[in-house]
């Protein structure tokens, strides 16, 4: 059997009111040019999913990464979602469309990717994450518990098969490099860079030799698309998608869940201008609401059966998770608090991917020298 892809692909076409929500229609109007897709045969499976105002497609093939076919039928059901977002008059329709035209990817085009292609196993477990509000970096943190943090998954001390440990692929988003580094061997490395979560992401993590899936085969995904450098000007976070495998070999699926019950603090929010805690919540509580957020994230589970989709099964739909969100909302109460002050407001630096140096630039002529 070939390999499978799938492919995570999200954009914010619209949200309903504000930045709250994607509109049902727009669903639909992906759905429409997706079942098209997958009549014609260039996917086999997908859904239409939403976290907060954007659009999430999950989509099964058999045409690699990066597929000029694939990414095509996304933008088209981007496009065909644009277009009834217009006419509803919805916030910011077609936000994410930074390019009028499709050329061969939607890399650098707007919408945010995550994508593998790999052997399925004899069974397949794959989550896929979906936040909103926030930027790739929030998922330092849980992918690196995940795959290296003894204290998270059990398996890396109890379990042969992850014993040795894993790869991390990391970004320098800012000056486009990469560096692979080892677990548990690198560990304060890796952590050295990807603590500085608005530049060091982690892309992508691999199986290390000899592990029973082929050590090219990537068993974590994260969406890495920077809006801001795309468009050259503020345009909203990057609400970042992340794929994960799990079980036999990788950390168990309660094993990728874990991280989440801890609601860390990430940059986004508000403005895309706030830290807060990024609380885990079912599909039907995906609404950013409280100030613009606070930050959320959502989980879909799925079994990849012969390159269809078996799912989704709404993970953080679970009174497991109650304790988290009441502990984020302390936290969301706690930084709210702060009102324009840092550390709720993001550090200068990081400002200056927003509205603020706008207000500075005003400003600028009112200084005068201090002897
Ligand atoms: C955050 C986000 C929102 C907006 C805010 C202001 O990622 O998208 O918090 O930044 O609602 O939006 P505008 O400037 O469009 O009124
Ligand atoms: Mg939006
Ligand atoms: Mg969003």
């Amino acid at each position: 059997m070939s390999k499978v892809t799938i492919s995570l692909i999200k954009a914010d076409v619209g949200g309903y009111p504000g930045h709250v929500a994607v509109h049902p229609e727009l669903k639909s109007a992906a759905e429409q040019v997706l079942s098209e897709g997958r009549e014609t045969g260039v996917i086999e499976d997908f859904r239409v999913l939403s976290a907060g105002d954007d659009l999430e497609l999950v989509m099964s093939h058999r045409r690699g990464v990066d597929s000029q076919d694939v990414h095509g039928l996304a933008w088209k059901a981007f496009e065909k979602a644009t277009e009834r977002a217009k006419e509803l008059k919805l916030y910011g329709a077609g936000q994410d469309m930074l390019s009028d035209a499709f050329s061969g990817n939607v890399r650098g085009m707007g919408p945010g990717v995550a994508e593998m292609e790999f052997r399925e196993r004899k069974a397949e477990p794959i989550v896929a994450f979906m936040m909103d509000k926030t930027e790739p970096g929030a998922f330092n943190l849980p992918i690196f518990r995940m795959f290296a943090d003894p204290f998270n998954t059990a398996g890396l001390v109890i379990d042969p098969s992850l014993h040795s440990g894993f790869r991390f692929e990391v970004w320098d988003i800012m000056e486009h490099r990469r560096v692979l580094m080892d677990t548990p061997e690198e560990m304060y490395s890796l952590l050295a860079l990807i603590g500085a979560k608005s530049r060091y992401v982690i892309k992508r993590v691999y199986p290390k030799e000899g592990h029973a899936i082929d050590s090219s085969e990537p068993v974590a995904v994260v969406s890495t698309e920077k809006l801001y450098q795309i468009a050259g000007e503020y345009v909203g976070k990057d609400d970042p998608v992340a794929l994960v495998r799990a079980q036999s070999g990788l950390p168990a699926l309660g094993e990728v869940l874990e991280p989440f019950a801890f609601p860390h603090l990430v940059s986004g929010w508000m403005r895309g201008s706030h830290n807060g805690p990024i609380m885990p919540v079912s599909f039907s509580s995906a609404r950013c609401t409280r100030f613009d957020g606070p930050p959320r994230v959502v989980a879909a589970g799925f079994q990849v059966c012969n390159g269809r989709l078996v799912g989704p099964v709404d993970l953080f739909d679970d009174p497991g998770f109650d304790y988290t969100r009441q502990k984020a909302q302390e936290i969301a109460e706690y930084m709210r608090r702060h009102g324009p002050f840092e550390p709720h407001r993001l550090p200068l630096e990081d400002m200056e991917y927003t509205t603020l140096p706008k207000i500075m630039e005003k400003l600028k002529h009112r200084f005068e020298k201090v002897e």
